[in-house]
């Protein structure tokens, strides 16, 4: 087909789609995208005949094997996808975040086949079946002349020049498990496989822009690309700067095709971007819009991802550092120098000549092999390989495929794009290198390492650059070589550093076990052994760390998911925790958080839960509870936003609602609103007394922050809005406060419940310990409440007071009197202290709300000082001779302890003591 000229028509004022369509080129018929679209099915095949590569002399890529939808894909919202089974899961079922087998990658060549190439979900797959990506629209506006929206069928077919290259993307993770083995970091696991080599076909981004025409005279500084899966906090988007965006040399491309085929739903079906050098981060997916502007993008994706903080800034200090967060100075863009040994593979042994390791071993060689790149279009043009540690280097070969697009005859077209590498002189791929070394010389060698140089004379570092989010790691790539010997033969086994995701194994992993220091600048070994044979002593510093098992060794069983779905109710309730099947039934009386919090868990993975919310000590106790291991991993149920259920909250789902205000009550106070989907008949289903979980998710590494709050908004309440209301205390190092606090309005979050161990009835009866209502539950009645909370330990004790003082205002019998003791630091530390003043009003004898502050300002007329044993006896005082009386405490742990202390010295009962 002809192609139409690609310069944009030169239009200077603002226009609308009218303006732009009667200025394109016009549009091929839809017969014509037909047509092409009958050349190139979306199935797998090869598109180019095995025979064509004999005539070309570049790389075509090879045959992929068939896929299919996977088993464990069936239960997750990407049902949809097929996979290859050999890609290493490094986050669970879902998201999908995967690598090939770094060997299975290596041999596949410079072309990596679609099924094995690294996976980076931050979410679910959006389904695009094949008849509406013709349809499937792309908006550019923002800061240009000539805003537009073009179908993915007028960009394919020629209304702007398409070309094909071949493009290596890296994930800026690639290699973290090794930062993680060092000190955890905000991130998972990537092994060194978060590398791949396509070639793709698309439109030039350039193209796309300068027929937009970027308003520079209006500050036109960044492009952002917005990606159209849906995620937890907000759309997956993120921005380059505009005068990359424009420059050829950079080739940023938005790219409809991966090895001539149309885009697998993993790799960003139908369109996304593409952009060679820079880390894997920026090539948004599922691309729809692309927006220039004066700033970049403010999407949490772009601020709280793809960065490398300071050194120095742990995980917890990261969590109360948003400006620092927001610093373009740590923004990750161009990939840094990278190298990673492929050949030996992990485990690999060679043996050594002659049988008994005393033949001539120099007569024989072995050919180490890996991979290089470097970042922003730079050329790798070094290669080093040390067997002494650093003292001394050889120089490895280094092929370039990248090279061999370079020689297409001019103009000459793959998969319908121009091969467009010539033109320019950036290295956008990987490289191999390669070196022959005498066995002998590896056999008296420690270990071999690698490390690469770009045309910028970067070259990798010996030790590494821990950062919180653990991105860009790249120190030289250390192999480690043991001499061992087996049924009389002799031979060499390698050990790379790390093994992707949890999967055991790596001299990293071992040398921590055995108490090695990794950050002593010698990997962990006795720098006195340099040079001597006999590798592995090490500087045993400190105490190797404990992980707590949650697993009793001795049990074997293997449970089904159909057994375990049995044991989903009251009865024998049994729940999963990383793959570990746990019978909950001997721990319903005596759980802290209620027999309903395990109830409510039966028959699920919980793991997320499990694991947020669970102290050390917990985790030490689930041995005596574990009966056997899961044999087919089940998925733990998506969010759901249910409109059209009475009640919102679900004991066992996670269902959504969006957050819709914030209102700063105090300097570190925030109420925050959410509105519950089903509007204003929608109930939210919590009883008096009980807490709800709310969900997020970390914006870099979607780890799962849970925790459990009372709103201090209620189905009873005279005005009902459709929201649910809960007052925050904002923690500086916080990870869910500041997580909420900087989550923008409009988002969605995740609620789970009802929970808790007590609930107000009604007329003084309480229910304690059950799994919701009276179910398993003691009641008893009480004439009066003692509430004791300080900050914003408040909220559940106001959520009863509030609940009796309706009581009170109904004339209701039974309602009991309560007194409320609320500790704070300075005056404007009060919470809720206008609704507290009301009910006391509405109450009048029977209620009695007393304020003590630590740090009163000199106009404070109240009590003075902590909460102590000496304002619980003046205010409070033994337990009365006569009538039901029950004491309940939520605050700051130290303020719990006293209370507790206190009360059982003035003589009341344990059980007459209850902490939220
Ligand atoms: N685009 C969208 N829309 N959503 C995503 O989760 N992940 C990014 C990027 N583009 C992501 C995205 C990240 S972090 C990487 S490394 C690359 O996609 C991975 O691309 P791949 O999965 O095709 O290898």
């Amino acid at each position: 087909m002809d192609k139409p000229p690609s310069t944009p028509p030169s239009v200077s004022s603002e226009s609308d789609d009218a303006l732009l369509q009667s200025r394109l080129p016009p549009t091929p018929p839809l017969q014509d995208y037909d047509s092409y679209h009958d050349k190139q099915p979306a199935t797998i095949t090869t598109p180019i005949a095995n025979n064509a590569q004999q005539s070309r002399p570049y790389p075509l890529p090879p045959t992929p094997p068939q896929t299919h939808v996977l088993p464990s894909d069936l239960k997750t919202p990407d049902s949809h996808v097929a996979r290859d089974p050999r890609l290493i899961r490094l986050t669970g079922i879902h998201p999908f975040n995967s690598e090939a087998p770094l060997t299975d990658l290596f041999s596949t060549g410079f072309l990596t086949t679609p099924n094995l190439h690294f996976v980076r979900n931050h979410g679910a797959v959006p389904l695009v079946v094949d008849d509406a990506i013709p349809d499937w629209t792309l908006t550019v506006d923002g800061l240009v002349a000539r805003p537009f929206t073009i179908s993915l069928r007028e960009l394919m077919i020629g209304r702007f020049e398409s070309v094909t290259y071949p493009v290596t993307l890296v994930c800026a993770g690639n290699r973290r498990k090794e930062q993680n083995m060092v000190r955890k970091t905000k991130g998972f696991s990537w092994g060194a496989a978060g590398v791949s080599t396509c070639l793709w076909t698309g439109v030039p981004l350039r193209e796309l822009l300068a027929h937009a025409g970027p308003l520079k005279s209006k500050g036109a500084r960044y492009v952002c690309f917005e990606g159209a899966d849906q995620l937890p906090n907000g759309n997956y988007a993120t921005s380059v700067k505009l005068a990359w965006a424009l420059d050829p040399e950079r080739g940023m491309l938005v790219a409809y095709k991966m090895n001539g085929e149309l885009l697998p739903p993993d790799h960003g079906r139908p369109l996304r971007m593409v952009i060679p050098g820079q880390i894997g981060g920026r090539s948004v997916k599922w691309l729809r819009r692309i927006v220039v502007s004066a700033t970049p993008s403010e999407s949490w994706y772009h601020i709280y991802d793809n960065r490398v903080l300071p050194t120095m800034i742990t995980p917890e200090q990261s969590a109360d550092m948003p400006e620092t967060w927001k610093d373009e100075r740590y923004a990750i863009y161009d990939l840094n120098v990278n190298s990673a040994i492929c050949s030996p593979a992990h485990d690999e042994r060679v043996a050594l000549a002659g049988t008994d390791g005393h033949g001539d071993e120099s007569a024989s060689s072995y050919t180490l092999r890996g991979y290089a790149y470097s970042g922003g279009g730079r050329r790798v043009t070094r290669v080093e390989i040390t067997l002494d540690r650093g003292r001394t280097w050889m120089l490895a070969e280094v092929s370039y495929p990248e090279d061999l697009y370079r020689l297409a005859a001019d103009g000459e077209e793959l998969y319908g794009g121009r091969i467009d590498v010539a033109g320019r002189e950036a290295c956008f791929c990987w490289c191999f290198w390669s070196l022959a070394v005498p066995l002998n010389r590896l056999r008296d060698a420690r270990d071999v390492m690698v490390r690469a140089m770009d045309e910028s004379m970067a070259v990798q570092p010996r030790d590494m650059y821990w950062s919180v989010l653990g991105m860009m790691n790249n120190p030289w790539y250390r192999v480690v070589i043991h001499r061992e010997k087996e049924g009389g033969i002799e031979s060499l086994r390698f050990e790379h550093p790390t093994q992707p995701a949890l999967m055991p194994g790596g001299w990293m992993e071992r040398v921590k076990k055995e108490g090695g220091n990794l950050t002593d600048g010698f990997w962990g070994e006795k720098p006195a052994d340099e040079g001597s044979a006999g590798a592995g002593e090490n500087t045993a510093q400190s105490e190797p760390a404990k992980e707590i098992s949650m697993v009793d060794e001795k049990v074997t069983r293997k449970i089904t998911a159909d057994e375990l779905a049995a044991h989903s109710g009251e009865k024998e309730p049994w729940f999963v925790v990383n793959g570990q099947v746990y019978d909950g039934t001997a721990f319903l009386e005596g759980h802290p958080g209620g027999a309903a919090s395990i109830i409510n868990s039966a028959g699920q993975d919980v793991s997320d839960e499990f694991l947020a919310i669970h102290s050390e000590n917990a985790k030490a106790m689930m041995p005596a509870y574990h009966i056997g291991t899961l044999s087919t991993p089940i998925s733990s149920s998506e969010p759901t936003e249910e409109t059209s259920t009475p009640i919102f909250l679900h004991p066992k789902n996670w269902r959504r609602a969006l957050l819709t205000n914030k209102i700063p009550v105090s300097h570190d106070s925030t109420i925050f609103t959410f509105t519950l989907p089903g509007g204003p008949t929608q109930h939210l289903g919590l009883p008096v007394g009980q807490h709800l979980m709310i969900r997020l998710r970390d914006p870099a590494t979607r780890e799962a922050i849970i925790r459990a709050y009372t709103p201090i908004s209620s189905d009873d309440d005279e005005i009902r809005d459709g929201t649910l209301r809960i007052l925050i205390k904002i923690y500086p190092s916080g990870r869910m406060t500041q997580a909420l606090a900087s989550l923008p309005l409009g988002h969605p979050v995740e609620f789970k419940g009802p929970l808790g161990r007590f609930e107000y009835l009604g007329g003084g009866r309480c229910a304690l310990g059950g799994a919701g209502g009276t179910i398993l539950a003691k009641v008893r009645t009480v004439r009066r409440f003692v509430m004791v909370c300080g900050g914003s330990g408040v909220t559940p004790v106001y959520a009863v007071l509030k609940a009796v003082a309706r009581e009170w205002k109904a004339g209701g019998k039974g309602a009991p009197e309560c007194l409320m003791l609320d500790g704070n630091s300075k005056e404007e530390d009060i919470l809720l202290r206008e609704e507290l003043e009301e009910i006391q009003k509405v109450g009048g004898q029977r209620c009695r709300v007393v304020h003590t502050l630590s740090r009163p300002g000199e106009g404070w007329k109240g009590r003075r000082g902590r909460i102590d044993f000496e304002l619980l006896e003046r205010e409070v005082g033994p337990p009365p001779a006569q009538g039901d009386s029950m004491v309940l405490v939520c605050g700051p742990e130290g303020m719990e302890k006293t209370v507790k202390e206190s009360f059982l010295a003035m003589g009341w009962l344990e059980e007459d003591v209850f902490f939220f």
